[in-house]
């Protein structure tokens, strides 16, 4: 189903209060109510409890294992892969490469190649252990292997958590752009267990909070208003408090997903932020500044657009930069040279034949998508970057 009606916060409230009451108390199931294929983002406290709640296919015999030398390293791995071989499957494990440098051709035709070999048939299933490269990768790997087997995404940072490992979105990079080869392929599960994130650097764990205040702007004020009055111990990785974060954050994401699987509509309200960022990770390579870092640079520079416009009210924009800042997020980017950003801009796939068309905030929970003068914003950005 696509809608242009947009996510209320009155469409969450029930779940939220479910919510809230459950994630002190066992593993919180918040369905992405596809029609096709529905499927569990499970939030819970540690990976046996998370897994324990999860149904894997019936006819799986095989699961192949794509995950990173760190995450294996922090103790997750085997602690999927106990539950996996406690369900009856037979195990293999590959690793790719840290960073996003994994998400390439080359490493996609090794994890074939792997495929290949174990081998993994058309019942079987992939289980993506990690963060977002690890995500993309295997569900890339399980759209394409066999013309699609199952994928049970395993997110371990809070970025992956609240955004990459939910909708279904999968793909590599090439050297002229991000995820420009991918599939829309839905997982049969998401499992997020918050202890995971206790194995973050700070700032890795930071910047997945980019992309949780978005999703209280577009859709759950009452993420910010829990972000800003319990800032410290959010960053100290209080888990009740991220457990919650999380929680929310999947609400808002599933409910976007299950009305817009394909972006038709208003699953662009989740690209909040991200027309400006993309345009900063890329033009840093990727590793400068990162996702969630350049998502709350782009999410000040869209309000600020909004403001200027008479679209976005002051206060609201005033808001979010605090916040972000508090947080310990960028709000200001580095200084880019202009015509690459447009070159970038001009190149992402969510420009549309009308143009860039930006995602800005009518008010709190209020997105709307909008073309926007050029003029416009670079006038936003000759004002922050002076
Ligand atoms: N990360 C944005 C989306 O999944 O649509």
């Amino acid at each position: 189903m696509t809608t242009d009606r947009p996510i209320t916060g009155a469409d969450l409230a029930h779940e939220r209060s479910d919510a809230a009451a459950q994630a002190t108390d066992g593993p919180t199931v918040i369905p992405v109510a596809l029609v096709d294929a529905p499927y569990p983002v499970v939030v819970g406290r540690d990976l046996p409890e998370v897994l324990t709640a999860i149904d894997l296919p019936a006819g799986a015999a095989t699961a192949l294992v794509v995950t990173q030398e760190p995450v294996v390293a922090a103790g997750h791995v085997d602690l999927v892969e106990t539950a996996l071989r406690d369900a009856g499957l037979t195990v293999h494990r590959h690793l790719v490469r840290d960073g996003e440098v994994a998400k390439d051709a080359d490493t996609l035709a090794q994890l074939w190649q792997v495929c290949a070999d174990v081998p993994l048939t058309r019942g079987d299933l992939v289980v993506a252990v990690g963060g977002g490269v690890v995500g993309d990768l295997a569900g890339f790997l399980a759209a394409t292997w066999n013309r699609g087997v199952a994928v049970l995404q395993v997110p371990t940072t809070l970025l992956a958590q609240v955004d990459a490992a939910i909708g279904g979105k999968t793909g590599i990079n090439l050297g002229g752009g991000k995820n420009l080869v991918g599939a829309f392929h839905q997982p049969i599960a998401v499992a997020c267990a918050v202890d995971t994130l206790a194995t973050l650097s700070p700032r890795i764990r930071t910047e997945g909070l980019g992309e949780v205040v978005k999703c209280g702007l577009i859709a759950d004020p009452g993420i910010l208003d829990l972000l800003e009055t319990c800032a410290a111990d959010v960053l100290a990785g209080d888990p009740e408090l991220l457990q919650e974060l999380v929680v929310r954050s999947a609400q808002v994401k599933a409910a976007v997903v299950a009305a817009d699987e394909r972006e038709g509509g208003i699953r662009a309200h989740l690209n909040l932020g991200h027309t400006y960022g993309h345009a900063v990770e890329s033009l840093t390579g990727y590793s400068e500044v990162l996702h969630g870092e350049a998502v709350a640079i782009g999410t000040v520079v869209a309000l600020r657009i909004g403001q200027r416009l008479g679209c976005t009210p002051d206060d609201l924009v005033e808001r979010a930069d605090a916040l972000l800042a508090r947080l310990g997020l960028p709000t200001r980017g580095p200084a880019l040279d202009r015509e690459q950003v447009w070159s970038v801009i001009g190149r992402d796939k969510k420009v549309t034949r009308d143009g860039v068309r930006w995602v800005l905030l009518e008010g709190l929970a209020m997105p709307t998508v909008q073309a926007v003068d050029r003029a416009d914003v670079d006038a936003v950005l000759d004002d922050l970057l002076a």
